[in-house]
């Protein structure tokens, strides 16, 4: 039921989660970690398939892509490569997402939580048409949150680090939604130099110094830009393998979401 406190519009659950990241950054290991907290901790969660693409998952999706689109047929049809066939599939999915919005409506005092799995290729969520769509749909209905999953042993070097970062703050531009950066993968490598980088602009400038012989006065600029960014969003260290950090990952959220309840 909703809490009554806010707008008219907007109902306060359930919220919805599009997890994002770059390709091999564990977004379907995460999110199979995020249906197992939430079954284990009696939070309702919902599970939204989008990589129409994917041969297994390890979840279960309450809605799945593969039911209404057939990739393989896309690509024969349409005569298109594997990333051609991608986009093709989610362009004729975003034209019936306003049922999916509905069904979602329908149970929405049952539910806390969608959490939402997109292609491998983050670019083909986040730089496409259809994603704009979805995106949008969700956000004209529901509280809706960006999580980004980063590779943090990946991201290790300061230069990776700043290209991933860069990438997030792309996305947060272009949704305009509140985004939590998951830094994930702790178990093999902890993220307290991401949060170190991140607070300390200095520190990052040496870390890059000492990385690269010569730090462009470009980068600088580019780091100077990213320390506004970091103002506005949340940083979190998970461990889709292990389960650390999923409370702190719903704290995230959950601040999110009353950001996105005060600003939209
Ligand atoms: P695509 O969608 O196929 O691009 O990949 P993805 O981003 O969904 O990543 P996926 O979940 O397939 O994970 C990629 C690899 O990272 C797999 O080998 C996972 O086992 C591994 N992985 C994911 N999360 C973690 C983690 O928290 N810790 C460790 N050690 N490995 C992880």
């Amino acid at each position: 039921s909703s809490s009554g406190q806010v707008g008219p519009s907007f109902r306060r659950k359930p919220v919805i989660i599009i997890v994002v990241g770059m390709a091999g950054s564990g977004k379907t290991t995460f999110l199979h970690r995020l249906v197992c907290h939430t079954q284990a901790s009696r939070i309702r969660g919902y599970v939204l398939n989008l990589d129409p693409a994917v041969m297994t998952l390890p979840y279960g999706a309450n809605i799945d892509i593969r039911d209404t689109v057939k990739y393989k047929e896309v690509m024969k049809q349409f005569n298109l490569g594997p990333n051609g066939g991608i986009m093709t599939s989610l362009n004729l999915f975003a034209t019936k997402f306003d049922e999916v919005i509905q069904v979602i409506e329908k149970r929405a005092d049952q539910l806390d939580y969608v959490l939402v799995d997109t292609p491998g290729q983050i670019e083909i969520f986040t730089w496409s048409a259809s994603g704009a769509i979805i995106t949008e749909a969700f956000a004209s209905t529901f509280p809706t949150v960006v999580a980004y999953v980063v590779d943090t042993p990946r991201s290790s070097s300061p230069v990776t680090f700043m290209s991933n970062m860069l990438y997030a703050c792309s996305i947060l531009y272009k949704t305009r939604l509140p985004l939590v950066l998951a830094f994930n993968k702790t178990d093999v490598a902890q993220h307290q130099f991401a949060l170190e980088w991140m607070e300390d602009f200095e520190a990052f400038q040496a870390a890059m110094r000492s990385d690269d012989s010569y730090m462009s006065t470009f980068a600088q600029s580019l780091s100077l830009a990213l320390d506004e960014f970091y103002k506005n969003l949340r940083s979190v260290g998970v461990s889709a393998v292990s389960g650390a950090g999923m409370d702190t990952f719903f704290k995230a959220i959950e601040a999110s979401a009353e950001e996105y309840m005060e600003t939209y």
